[in-house]
């Protein structure tokens, strides 16, 4: 029997971005994340948010886990998760009104993030909304000491992670037609990043 996942950091964060997906989220039916893991985040999402219908999705090796949880705690607005690698192409979903992921760009390489940035481009609805939380340099500065401590962290576990450089990420997401409409201080040193895809190509 498989046994899903469990993560501290969700549930200590699951509710402050809660409250920013509320108001990012307002008008959107549909929402895609990527990097689901352990399913914590979308069905206390769901729970939350019960007219937006939810996707999740993760690479191979964390499915198993994921689809452990949502068997047995997922509400109905979640649908079975799907094997998303961000280098796919074309990503095996549909068009989605938003898309959510939480600390993924630092867990994975530069290429991939590219590839994030990509895949998020098709698969965001015209006036979508694509919202990432994590840490960020900004300034090619960290935005604290414990953050800097992380990235030496990720960078000695594989060295094509680390923390992201905001300028960096929102061109990627200028070349998707994404514009940045909120930038949001959370607690330990994270940021959850909203942007809004154009209504017209
Ligand atoms: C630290 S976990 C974060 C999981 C969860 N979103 C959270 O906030 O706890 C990193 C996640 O990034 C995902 N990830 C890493 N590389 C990926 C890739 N190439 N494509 C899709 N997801 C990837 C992992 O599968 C994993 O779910």
């Amino acid at each position: 029997m498989v046994v899903a996942g469990f993560s501290d950091a969700c549930e200590r964060n699951k509710g402050v971005i809660l409250d920013v997906l509320k108001s990012a989220c307002s008008d959107c039916q549909s929402v895609l994340e990527i990097g689901s893991c352990t399913g914590q985040h979308v069905v206390y999402f769901a729970r939350s948010l019960p007219t937006i219908h939810w996707q999740p999705a993760d690479t191979a090796q964390y499915l198993p886990g994921l689809q452990a949880r949502l068997q047995t705690e997922a509400p109905n607005n979640v649908a079975a998760a799907v094997e998303l690698d961000v280098r796919m192409t074309p990503w095996p979903v549909g068009r989605y009104d938003g898309v959510f992921s939480a600390n993924t760009l630092h867990y994975m390489g530069a290429d991939c993030v590219e590839a994030f940035f990509r895949g998020v481009g098709a698969a965001l609805r015209p006036g979508g909304v694509l919202v990432v939380y994590g840490p960020f340099r900004y300034d090619n500065q960290f935005t604290s000491d414990s953050n800097a401590r992380f990235d030496k962290f990720l960078r000695e576990g594989d060295p094509v992670r680390g923390i992201r450089d905001f300028e960096w990420v929102n061109q990627l997401a200028a070349t998707q037609q994404l514009t940045l409409v909120r930038d949001v201080t959370m607690p330990a040193n994270n940021q959850t990043l909203v942007w809004s895809k154009a209504t017209e190509p």
